[in-house]
């Protein structure tokens, strides 16, 4: 079997995994992102620096590591410089070993407006997308209307395109005043200009890239942006973004062949968090929510709202490994619970009355599901300083074991108890 490894968050995002991607950049050479876009917010902490990714693979802070951004992202380009001149200025190098698809679609910023347009136009019924133009970047790759970053070799191609494409953002528009945006084509031709000259260095065939590098024996990691239950069909439609989360987009979202992928981690947080609006039957609007909140630091890293919180739901769960089928589960922020007397699971939900223990597949259903819960003692002392499973307190062994259990048992590979990198117990091999 392939070497190669998906990292996908099992929840609503936001699960920690690119710790776990950094983590596993160790075993690989080349770090890829293939759906998503600048939505995404990625943070790592090594010793004393925190870095905080949207666009550019987290896997860029390991030296010699090379990163790719896939043809399924949505592309920001000021976003990825901005990154990329901050990654320099933190004196990490990304010279030859950062590529972007020539096939990724651009955002651009009638895309943003028009984000604000539909959210503003939902009113009470709106998404809370992260307002950064993702839902009508791709709404314009799937109409055929999109303009890709390969577009932008030839600038006079590039030039008719964006005039017609705007001409027809600005129709659809109306700001939250109820008025036209101001959109300033020029400025925007002018901006593109300059981002073209110092983008076109990073764009290349990624496909083809992967292809070889594989062929050479290099080992890939793909890297996951938001979550399974964010995944535009498998997720709680509409409270989605637009694109696939789930595993089987990294072959599409890369342009790699099935055969490529050996195994799929799934990251899962100790508890549950969403950000944006949808059913979420576990949610904590108690104080208890609001500690989770707190102590876990649960705002978001790309718009800084905060998180709803709740407990750990093992229905939407066991609904992950069924669609991506982890082979391994990382589990993420355990040490965020130390000080509660009891944590609760969510085993299955009543609906109507009725015992269900699969996840709904209508927004309905799961609006009217009532968590059911197994109690759980906590274990009451700080974890965050523990380094192998057999330093855990048997509350916080059982606690993962009663998770593993319920979740057809698919093995935690790793424990995380603090942010570091160092704060991370190893319990399974790969
Ligand atoms: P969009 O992706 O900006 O269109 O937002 C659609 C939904 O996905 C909203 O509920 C967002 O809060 C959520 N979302 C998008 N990206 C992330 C992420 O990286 N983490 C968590 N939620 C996200």
């Amino acid at each position: 079997m392939a070497n190669n490894s998906i990292v996908i968050g099992a929840q609503w995002g936001d699960e920690g995994k690119a710790k776990v991607i950094d983590y596993l950049t160790e075993r690989a050479d080349v770090v890829v992102r293939f759906q998503g876009g600048s939505n995404a917010g990625h943070t790592v902490s090594v010793g004393d620096s925190k870095y905080v990714f949207h666009l550019v693979p987290s896997g860029i802070i390991n030296p010699g590591k090379i990163c790719v951004v896939g043809n399924g992202v949505v592309f920001d380009a000021e976003a990825f410089l901005e990154e990329v001149d901050e990654l320099v200025k933190a004196g990490v190098s990304v010279e030859g070993r950062l590529f972007v698809s020539d096939l990724a679609h651009l955002v651009l910023p009638y895309h943003k407006a028009l984000d604000a347009a539909f959210e503003f136009g939902l009113g009470a019924a709106k998404i809370g997308t992260t307002g950064r133009g993702i839902g009508p970047a791709y709404a314009d790759k799937v109409s055929r209307v999109g303009i890709r970053i390969g577009d932008l070799r030839d600038w006079n191609a590039f030039c008719r395109r964006f005039v017609e494409n705007i001409a027809s953002a600005v129709k659809r528009l109306t700001t939250p005043e109820g008025g036209v945006p101001d959109l300033d084509e020029d400025s925007i031709v002018d901006r593109c200009y300059k981002i073209r000259q110092r983008l076109l260095p990073f764009v290349k065939d990624t496909a083809y890239y992967l292809f070889e590098a594989e062929r050479s024996g290099k080992r890939l990691l793909f890297e996951g942006a938001q979550g399974t239950f964010l995944d535009v069909d498998h997720g709680t439609y509409p409270f989605v973004t637009s694109s696939n989360t789930t595993a089987g987009s990294a072959c599409s979202g890369a342009g790699v062949s099935p055969q490529t992928i050996g195994n799929c981690i799934g990251i899962v947080k100790a508890y549950t968090t969403r950000v944006g609006n949808g059913p979420f039957p576990t949610e904590l609007t108690d104080d208890t929510g609001f500690h989770l909140r707190a102590v876990g630091n649960e705002f978001g890293s790309t718009t800084g709202r905060p998180r709803r919180c709740g407990w750990f739901d093992s229905v939407m769960v066991r609904k992950a490994v069924q669609l991506n089928g982890f082979a391994r589960i990382a589990m993420t922020k355990l040490d965020v619970l130390n000080d509660l007397d009891e944590i609760k699971i969510c085993t299955k939900y009543e609906i109507d009355g009725k015992t269900v223990e699969q996840f709904p597949t209508t927004i309905q259903e799961l609006e009217r599901a009532k968590p059911v819960y197994e109690i759980m003692p906590g274990w009451k002392q700080d974890i965050s300083g523990c380094k192998k499973l057999s330093e855990l307190p048997t509350a916080a062994t059982n606690y993962i074991s009663k998770i593993q259990k319920l979740c057809y048992d698919v093995p935690v590979l790793l424990v995380s108890v603090g942010p570091d990198r160092e704060q991370t117990i190893e319990v399974a091999s790969l």
